[in-house]
């Protein structure tokens, strides 16, 4: 979780402050279709509910249509287009910069009182 924001301009301008999803991935790819990347996105909802948030966002690529369609069915609906962009080191410790063409989506949260007990994991990360 990016509690302080996505850091894309487009992102900031068009809904600042809006806690992101970020890095979602299953491994290995044969762990997928199993709902392990729904459950995350759900456990994520209820920590950002948690902490007072009353939305949550993520990125995705334009070129990743079966992510986009799990988003879309958990009820995330598209904030705006934005260029993603980082940097990483190869296996020969040269640094690759990267650049992508991203959607935004967000999500309303239902505010209220959560009444289970959430599961520690992962994606309990501490706020900065
Ligand atoms: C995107 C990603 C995180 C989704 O994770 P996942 O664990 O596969 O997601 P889910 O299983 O919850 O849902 C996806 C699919 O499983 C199906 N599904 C959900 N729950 C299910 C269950 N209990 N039993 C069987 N199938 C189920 C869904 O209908 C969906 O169908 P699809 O395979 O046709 O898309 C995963 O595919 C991934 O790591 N991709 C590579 C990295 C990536 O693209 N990350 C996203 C960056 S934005």
């Amino acid at each position: 979780m990016i509690w302080e924001g996505c850091g894309a301009p487009e992102v900031r301008a068009a809904l600042p402050g809006c806690p992101e999803l970020n890095g979602l991935g299953v491994w290995p790819p044969e762990l997928r279709s199993r709902g392990i990347g729904g459950a995350l996105i759900r456990r994520a909802e209820e920590l950002a509910r948690e902490h007072g948030r009353t939305v949550l966002g993520l990125g995705v690529a334009a070129d990743n249509p079966r992510a986009a369609d799990l988003y879309a069915r958990l009820g995330y609906r598209r904030l705006t287009d934005y260029v993603g962009r980082w940097s990483y080191e190869d296996r020969d410790g040269v640094t690759r910069e990267c650049v992508e063409h991203c959607t935004f989506l967000i999500k309303e949260l239902p505010s209220g009182t959560l009444t289970e007990e959430p599961p520690s994991g992962p994606l309990d990360v501490k706020q900065p």
